[in-house]
């Protein structure tokens, strides 16, 4: 996710006359009842009111999604006999009619998933054709090798879907991980029912109206929002899903991999949370460097996996740095995201809320120095103040556990050795940063650090192409870039023996 803060000229101003037209449940390109009847409500986390009831699907709703799914997949199916060049063109007009669409679903995102609009629209809205097309273009490349054995036989490699893909999704980048899910698992072939995290289901059902439009056929796309320990442990542990593919939590993931240890042994990718660390050496660009771990840290509230929640500053700059950071960090003008020249939204439920609150107050108890912020703001809405602690030692909290927040956490180091040590001493190992203008240490740091994404005087971002994932506690596989095409293909070596008559 960039970390850039677009501008807001030129920007279109958010609709104030969004009608919410899809809130049930898409099976089959057909919007349903859920079947218990039930439905749930959706909320908008910048005021606490309601924004509408969405039908609430469960394990009867997923079983229809996916035999759904089941049914567009089999041999002769128009999905399966389609030739792979159209598949790519139906990707290709998805990303069309999201560019066509782009202020309705900007809006949902900001007013659903208390994202800043101009992020919405700039950002997220913005990337997700781009992430499409992508993958469109790799639709008809996918292709098997073949194998020189002894001459008598024919070897060769088919490069095939894996099946039925449960898609579980998160709330913090709710069309855009709806996007990365699809477009690489229908690019290679593969069906999918996709639950949205219930907190945001809004745009990934507008999604589904685009995917109707732009002509997939029945069943290949199915998307059925609920709660996770209904709906989703239900695709988790369904005999007949083939794939998992799950951003959220680590404690979740745990839970995925055993449903699917104890069901079918359902393929499964992780893409979990993270303490990511960010290294800053005395040598590097200061202006940089701080603004680069601010973002890196409060961007969108600091809910994004790839948080740089550990700083990690040299000595010798470390009194100027946590001045300057503080300095940054103060500057904010916080509201509804939905209102111009806001800079800091809420976060995204009372939970997270409770979470973040508790971790600073832990924070306060165990000894950091909280520079600013550390509570709560305003009367309505799930909002918290950006908050800075310095003087972090490892063993608190605030140093080891997922904040998810606008939180930043500023730590000491002294030696290169050390500041290695400490960054991995962690279970997690999504991404990391390091600034520096010495490249030995930049190339050292990076081939030490135990991460899946490794930032040299960045931090944040990363196009399609380039693939994300992590190490130890963060996760299993790896999405976009070509490597996300192998999570979604399962290899078949076909060998043929040549008849001996003709030799
Ligand atoms: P979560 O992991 O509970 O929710 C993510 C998705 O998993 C949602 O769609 C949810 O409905 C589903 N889910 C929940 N329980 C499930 C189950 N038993 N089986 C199948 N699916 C299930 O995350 P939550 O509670 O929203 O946030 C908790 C923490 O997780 C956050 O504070 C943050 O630290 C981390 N997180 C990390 C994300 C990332 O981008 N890696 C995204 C969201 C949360
Ligand atoms: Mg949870």
């Amino acid at each position: 996710m960039s970390s850039a803060n677009p501008a807001e000229g030129n920007m279109p101003a958010p609709l104030t006359n969004l009608k919410i037209q899809y809130a049930k449940i898409f099976i089959n390109n057909e919007w349903h009842n859920s079947v218990s009847g039930k439905k749930f409500p959706v909320i908008n986390p910048a005021t606490e009111e309601k924004i509408c009831d969405v039908e609430e699907g469960d394990k009867a709703d997923v079983d229809k999604a996916v035999k759904a799914a089941r049914e567009a997949f089999q041999m002769g199916s128009p999905w399966r006999t389609m030739d792979a060049s159209q598949r790519g063109r139906l990707l290709n007009k998805l990303a069309d009619l999201i560019e066509r669409d782009r202020l309705p679903l900007a809006t949902i995102e900001a007013l659903n998933g208390g994202k800043l609009f101009p992020h919405a629209y700039m950002m997220d809205v913005s990337i997700s054709p781009v992430i499409l097309r992508y993958y469109a273009s790799w639709a008809d490349k996918i292709q098997g090798r073949t194998i020189p054995v002894d001459g008598k036989f024919f070897s060769y490699t088919r490069h095939e879907p894996v099946g039925v893909c449960g898609q579980i999704l998160p709330w913090n980048f709710p069309l855009v991980m709806a996007i990365w899910k699809i477009a690489p698992a229908l690019c290679c072939g593969n069906t999918v029912v996709i639950k949205p995290a219930e907190q945001t289901p809004l745009s990934a059902l507008y999604l589904a109206s685009l995917v109707k439009e732009a002509g997939f056929p029945p069943g290949v796309v199915n998307i059925v929002p609920g709660y996770g320990p209904t709906a989703g442990a239900a695709i988790s542990s369904h005999m007949d899903v083939d794939k998992v593919a799950f951003t959220g939590s680590t404690e979740v993931g745990l839970l995925i991999k055993q449903a699917a240890g104890k069901s079918n042994l359902k393929r499964v990718t992780l893409e979990l949370g993270g303490k990511s660390p960010c290294i800053v050496f005395a040598d590097a660009d200061l202006d940089t460097a701080v603004e680069a771990a601010h973002q890196g840290v409060f961007f969108h509230q600091g809910q994004c996996c790839i948080a740089a929640s550990r700083l990690f500053v040299e000595e010798s700059i470390y009194d100027e740095f946590v001045q300057r950071s503080v300095e940054r960090a103060k500057k904010y003008t916080l509201g509804n995201p939905l209102n111009p020249g806001v800079q800091q939204g809420p976060q995204i439920d009372k939970e997270q809320y409770n979470k973040i609150l508790d971790l600073i107050e832990s924070g306060k108890k165990q000894g950091a120095k909280l520079e600013c912020g550390g509570g709560p703001w305003g009367d309505k809405g799930f909002f918290i103040q950006p908050t800075v602690f310095s003087n972090v030692t490892d063993e608190m909290r605030i140093a080891k556990e997922e904040i998810f927040g606008p939180v930043q956490q500023i730590m000491k180091f002294k030696t290169i050795d050390e500041v290695i040590r400490r960054a991995n001493n962690t279970h997690y190992g999504l991404a990391a940063g390091v600034f520096t203008k010495d490249l030995d240490k930049a190339l050292t740091i990076s081939s030490a650090l135990q991460a899946g994404v490794v930032w040299v005087n960045c931090y944040g971002g990363g196009p399609p192409q380039a693939p994300f994932g992590g190490f130890k506690m963060s996760g299993n596989g790896r999405e976009m870039g070509e490597y996300g095409l192998h999570e979604y293909t399962e290899v078949k070596t076909v060998t043929i023996k040549i008849s001996e008559k003709n030799s």
